[in-house]
C-alpha cells in the first residue's frame, strides 16, 4: 500500500451514476492476508438506495474464494491508462502468483481492508449479499454498496468529465479489444 490518489466520497444514493455507462470494472478482494485482483466486464447497478451492485464472478477464478470466504469485494473503474493491466489482471489468476506484486500494482485502503486500486476513476466497497442459490447456479453475485469514491478530477457533481483521453473509463469488447468512453451530451 503506498500512494493515495485523490478520492472523494460519492453519495450513496446516487452511487448507481459510477457504473451506469457500463464501464469495465476491477474486482479487488482480500481476505486473512491473501488478497486478489481480477478484471470483470459484467458489473452493473442494481438498485439506487440502499445501492447494490450485480457482478458475474466465474467459479474457477481464484477471486471466487477470496469473496465467498470475505463476504466483500470492491469493484474499482479504471482508466484508459491502465488499460493493460486490466487485460493482464483478467488474464492471469492469483493462484499462480501475486498480480500486484507481479505488475507492480499500487493500492490504499477506503473503509474496509479491501484494497483499492491507484490509477482508477472511481471505487466501490460492497458486501455480498446472501444469495447463495445465484451464486452457486450463475455465478451471479449481488452485495450492497458500504462506500463510494471517485477521482474529482473525473467525477463530480453526478457528472463524469474526462479531462484526457487516458482518463476516460473502458468497455470491454473481447480479446483484448476495448472501446473507451465517448464524449458525453444531454438531450
Ligand atoms: C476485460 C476482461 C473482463 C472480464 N470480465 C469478467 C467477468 O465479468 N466475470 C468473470 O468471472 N471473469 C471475467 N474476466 C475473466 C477474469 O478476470 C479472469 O478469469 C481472471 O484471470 C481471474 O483471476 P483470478 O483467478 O486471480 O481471480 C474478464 C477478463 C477480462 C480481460
Amino acid at each position: 500500500m503506498t500512494l493515495t490518489p485523490r478520492h472523494e466520497p460519492v453519495e450513496l444514493a446516487k452511487c448507481y451514476r459510477l457504473l451506469n455507462h457500463g464501464p469495465v470494472t476491477i474486482v479487488t478482494s482480500a481476505h486473512q492476508g491473501e488478497r486478489n485482483i481480477m478484471a470483470a466486464a459484467w458489473a452493473m447497478p442494481l438498485d439506487f438506495d440502499p445501492p447494490k451492485v450485480a457482478v458475474v464472478i466465474d467459479r474457477n477464478t481464484w477471486s471466487r474464494g477470496l469473496i465467498e470466504a470475505s463476504g466483500r469485494f470492491a469493484l474499482n473503474i479504471p482508466t484508459r491508462a491502465i488499460a493493460s493491466q486490466v487485460l493482464a489482471v483478467g488474464s492471469h489468476s492469483g493462484r499462480d502468483g501475486d498480480k500486484y506484486a507481479a505488475l507492480g500494482l499500487d493500492t490504499f485502503l477506503g473503509d474496509s481492508d479491501l484494497p483499492l486500486l491507484s490509477g482508477c476513476a472511481a471505487w466501490l466497497e460492497c458486501r455480498v449479499l446472501p444469495e447463495t442459490a445465484m451464486q452457486q447456479r450463475y455465478d451471479l453475485f449481488l452485495a450492497e454498496v458500504t462506500a463510494a469514491w471517485a477521482d474529482p478530477a473525473l467525477y463530480s457533481e453526478g457528472r463524469w468529465h474526462f479531462p484526457s483521453q487516458e482518463s476516460r473509463t473502458l468497455h470491454y469488447i473481447a480479446g483484448g479489444a476495448f472501446f473507451a468512453t465517448g464524449e458525453s451530451f444531454e438531450v
